[in-house]
């Protein structure tokens, strides 16, 4: 959570840090911040509120400067006010500092600068400790002889930012400047993200390089304890311990252009209307009609290795969560092996009994989220196995795990996840496809899997065409106060998932449960004003569906119904409105049944007026605990 930007360079800093900021809003948006150096001056612009309202503040009176940092916050520590908003200063005020993550010692921290005696603090955030500490090693460092050589002073910066970061439990991205240092940006990382953008006479520090891919393709992504130093035409990195790092220089996989919103009035609806490209991607290259079955060799294991896995666990958080469900229901199904779901966040805390042969999957869009890189952090540690199913190639569960499945589905900026589901899905029945295979999968039954597989896009951009037909239904229900979501089997965490969505960008309460939950105290909540939605495909269990919509439609209960083929027919009579996709096999089925779900809450978050890109109190990427 959290976006930071740096810009060290010949360019004016502010124009380049505002549009960074921009792009990185969808990480946090409770206030903004920038500090340019300017001479003798740290110029600082800040405010609670969005990016917009940090523009209007920076144009009033634009700091000049060709090097400085900036942040957007989502707060952890203190609430979403001008004083916490980032950058903070050190007690000279000519250190200035922006931080992602969680200083978890900083109480202790605090007491022991307050009790020192010079220092005062005038924010309630964690982040503030950080600058204080910082800028008193770096005072107390200096030479007592006068003026130094200006490498002396970028070393001691660097020195005093890795004293003050071996004594810090928690996580940080940091990046800052100091008035005495010109043309010069430090920064360092310890479970939040920094990339370095490597650019012509400048250089970049980012938490994403969706911030700095308009100016340069050329990244370094930084790992835990890396500390770097970044000036206009080099950079250096070493560990917060003193030791010299390494580094790979990577190009970033997409343009700018990938990060537009083009015609779409917002980045959702974008990214809804992208999945049957961003399905067929998931899928290029890994389906062999030859051998039936599935080819996954990012997964790094032999043939051998895949045959003696006796269990699988898959872990995430929010949707990636939803969409091991469907993965669970997949392997269970096409491989027969016993599956289990962790919510990454309790995954990492409690020991899990596990089998020798089990294998884990951590699935995260961004890559970044705090709870999941715990999880595979704990299950490598303990010995297991642990892959990766990512979007994000460069982050840090990418590059921590054995092994995984890249989604390629492009950029997700919307902090709904939408298309990032379907292609987790995706993955998942191939994954599920090619352990079946070295089980009892027949050829044939694998032919009739790729053949579903592959005639998904094209059901995908059908079941697209139902737009117009889900916001006529999301008008009907407007004043609804809430949203009930059944499903079975496959489509039991699309129910999840659909309450999910319609939460976060329409603040209306919601909740799904498997549809014959109901009868155990759900239907209590049953009443004329609050619309049930049945994902009822016409499939083995359509009629023990049809006998709940029964129970909701006897209580004077709307239904809206997610059906398919003869569903629509059956379901004339109790249903008030129907959404038929097309047919499919019960395994592929949620990937298309979840995007009436994630229309549905759209059209209705726009009807509502809400800021559907970025809803309240939420951030894309989730990387404090
Ligand atoms: C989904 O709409 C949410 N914004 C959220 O639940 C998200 O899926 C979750 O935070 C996990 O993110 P990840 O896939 O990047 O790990
Ligand atoms: N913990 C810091 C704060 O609350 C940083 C949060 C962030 O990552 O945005 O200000």
């Amino acid at each position: 959570m959290c976006g930071i930007v740096g810009y060290v360079g010949r360019s004016e800093a502010a124009p380049i840090l505002l549009d960074g900021l921009r792009r990185l809003e969808y990480r946090g948006y409770d206030s903004a911040g920038v500090a340019i150096v300017n001479g003798d001056r740290v110029e600082t612009r800040k405010c609670a509120g969005r990016i917009a309202e940090l523009g209007k503040l920076v144009a009033e009176r634009t700091p000049a400067g060709t090097f400085g940092i900036s942040h957007t916050r989502w707060a952890t520590h203190g609430k979403a006010t001008d004083q916490n908003a980032h950058p903070h200063f050190d007690a000279s005020g000519n250190l200035a500092l922006v931080h992602n993550g969680v200083i978890e010692n900083y109480q202790a921290l605090k007491e022991e600068l307050i009790r020192g005696g010079d220092t005062k603090f005038v924010s309630e955030t964690d982040t503030e400790v950080l600058a204080h500490m910082i800028g008193k090693l770096y005072d107390a460092s200096a030479p007592t002889n006068g003026s130094t050589p200006p490498q002396h002073e970028k070393n001691r910066l660097v020195a005093a930012v890795r004293v003050a970061l071996q004594q810090v439990i928690g996580t940080y991205g940091i990046a800052l400047v100091h008035r005495d240092i010109p043309d010069f940006i430090a920064g360092a990382r310890r479970g939040s993200p920094l990339v370095l953008g490597v650019g012509k006479d400048e250089n970049f520090l980012a938490s994403d390089v969706s911030a700095i891919v308009a100016y340069t393709r050329d990244a370094v992504y930084l790992n835990d304890f890396d500390v770097v130093a970044v000036e206009r035409d080099k950079f250096e990195i070493s560990s917060v311990a003193g030791e010299r790092g390494s580094y790979e220089v990577s190009k970033v996989e997409f343009t700018d252009e990938d990060i537009k919103k083009g015609d779409y009035p917002h980045y959702m609806l974008k990214e809804i209307f992208e999945q049957h490209g961003s399905v067929r991607d998931a899928m290029r290259g890994r389906l062999s009609l030859e051998e039936c079955t599935a080819k996954l060799g990012g997964l790094e294991m032999t043939p051998a290795q895949l045959r003696d896995v006796g269990r699988i666990v898959l872990t995430g958080c929010g949707t990636a969560l939803h969409a091991a469900m469907v993965g669970e229901y997949l392997i269970e199904q096409l491989a027969g092996l016993p599956t289990e779901i962790e919510f990454a966040s309790e995954f990492r805390h409690r020991n899990t009994p596990m089998t020798r042969d089990t294998l884990v999957f951590a699935i995260s869009q961004s890559g970044e989220t705090a709870d999941t890189l715990g999880a595979l952090r704990e299950s490598r540690r303990k010995g297991y196995r642990t892959l990766g199913i990512c979007n994000n190639v460069a982050s840090t569960i990418a590059r921590e795990s054995d092994g995984g499945v890249y989604m390629h589905a492009g950029p997700e900026i919307g902090v709904a996840a939408t298309k990032s589901f379907t292609s987790q899905v995706t993955i998942l029945a191939l994954i599920a496809l090619l352990l079946g295979r070295m089980r009892h999968l027949s050829t044939s039954e694998g032919t009739v899997i790729i053949e579903a597989l592959e005639a998904l896009p094209e059901k995908i951009e059908q079941t697209l065409k139902l737009s117009d037909h889900i916001r006529a239904i999301a008008k009907k229900y407007i004043a609804a106060p809430g949203m009930l979501f059944f499903g079975r089997q496959f489509n039991f965490p699309i129910a999840l998932e659909g309450a999910l969505k319609l939460k976060e960008i329409t603040y209306l309460f919601a909740e799904g449960h498997p549809s014959a939950e109901l009868k155990h105290g759900i239907i209590a909540l049953i009443r004329p004003e609050i619309p049930s939605l049945f994902i009822a495909p016409d499939d083995a269990v359509f009629s023990k569906n049809l006998n709940n919509v029964e129970q909701v439609k006897a209580r004077k209960g709307p239904i809206i119904a997610i059906t398919s083929g003869s569903g629509a027919e059956r379901l004339a009579s109790v249903a008030d409105d129907t959404v038929t996709v097309p047919s499919a096999p019960d395994f592929v089925m949620p990937v298309l049944t979840a995007i009436p779900l994630q229309l549905l809450a759209y059209h209705l978050a726009v009807e509502l007026g809400r800021d559907v890109d970025k809803p309240r109190n939420l951030a894309k990427s989730v990387t404090v605990e």
